[in-house]
């Protein structure tokens, strides 16, 4: 049989010149670099949560490292492995980085053994964002459920440091126990001086607790909704999402006005080890933040 071979020209021929982009080389620029850092304070935030305070040792690399809510960094303990955690300090915030970690296996384990001044290693930030800029003029509902604070907590100082862009914010935030409960302390600072409404509610109460118990759905009679202005941002179990996202979708808000946050088990950050991957989806790179519309559209997502 007889091949015809097209002539093909390196130099000119568009399809050769340009080199397939494999390993998405555009998309993961600067996160397999690893930031030293160390840990200047640490908060015992319940049982088995703690929230580490991290400077990058370098100053230069410290201004540089930019990133947004929503986003997630690497972080490695030396000698034991690396985890992904959302940043939940403000992006605004260029001295240091905030994590908040739950004590859930053999890395997380030893990095609440850590002291103030401990080195480790930091890659990223990873990651879509939350599109908190077009969200100005709207109001939001920021609603957590559990360890969901922690991701939260990012747009929450965007929303506060930046109030007067949004109308309504609302933040409504469910725990199994009222000592689950994460970042009580800065409640009061939210509400007074942020103007931030906070509802909570927790799943059974103790001898102390006087708020509502119940699933975190029953928050929302608190809440009026104006389904044309409003946003959305939802961090918790997936489990959390369905419930919540239908009874909001019902209500009238637009499912792409809905954003979740995905999280799989990672273990690149950057789209190369396919270990997060949902159908053809790499959440690393791809998510871990979604509008509701795509996760429904992701098989077995939630
Ligand atoms: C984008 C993203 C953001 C995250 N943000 C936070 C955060 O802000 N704070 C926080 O405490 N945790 C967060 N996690 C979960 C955290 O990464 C895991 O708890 C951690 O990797 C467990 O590591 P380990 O070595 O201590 O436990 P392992 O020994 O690896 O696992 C212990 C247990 O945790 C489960 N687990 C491991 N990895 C994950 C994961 N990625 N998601 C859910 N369960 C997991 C395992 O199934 C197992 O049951 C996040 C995960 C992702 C993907
Ligand atoms: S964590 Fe490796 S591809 Fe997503």
């Amino acid at each position: 049989m007889d091949y015809k071979v097209p002539k093909q020209d390196i130099n000119t021929d568009p399809l050769l010149s340009k080199s397939p982009d494999f390993n998405r080389k555009s998309a993961v620029m600067k996160t397999d670099k690893v930031y030293k850092c160390e840990i200047i304070n640490i908060v015992e935030l319940t049982e088995f949560e703690k929230l580490f305070r991290l400077k990058i040792a370098d100053r230069t690399e410290r201004e540089l490292f930019d990133f947004r809510p929503g986003q997630f960094a690497m972080l490695e303990v030396p000698g034991f492995g690396e985890v992904p955690l959302s940043i939940t300090s403000s992006a605004n915030n260029k001295e240091y980085i905030e994590l908040c970690v739950r004590k859930a296996g053999r890395t997380t384990e030893v990095l609440h053994q850590a002291r103030l001044g401990t080195k480790l290693g930091l890659r990223g930030p990873f990651g879509t964002s939350f599109p908190m800029e077009e969200m100005a003029g709207c109001n939001i509902l920021l609603i957590a459920g559990g360890l969901g604070l922690a991701p939260l907590r990012a747009p929450i100082y965007w929303a506060s440091e930046n109030r007067n862009q949004f109308k309504e914010v609302h933040v409504l935030y469910g725990t199994k126990e009222p000592a689950q409960m994460l970042f009580t302390y800065q409640y009061g600072e939210w509400e007074k001086v942020n103007n931030i409404k906070l509802h909570t509610i927790v799943e059974k109460g103790d001898s102390d607790w006087k708020g509502r118990t119940g699933l975190i759905t029953e928050l929302f009679d608190e809440v009026t909704i104006d389904p044309q202005n409003t946003y959305v941002i939802v961090c918790g179990p997936p489990v959390m999402f369905k419930f919540v996202c239908h009874h909001l979708n019902g209500e009238g808000i637009p499912m792409n006005r809905m954003f979740v946050s995905l999280e799989r088990r990672m273990h690149c950050g950057m789209g190369k080890c396919c270990r997060c991957m949902v159908g053809s989806t790499f959440t690393c790179v791809d998510g871990p933040v979604f509008d509701y519309w795509s996760v429904l559209n992701l098989k077995e997502a939630i």
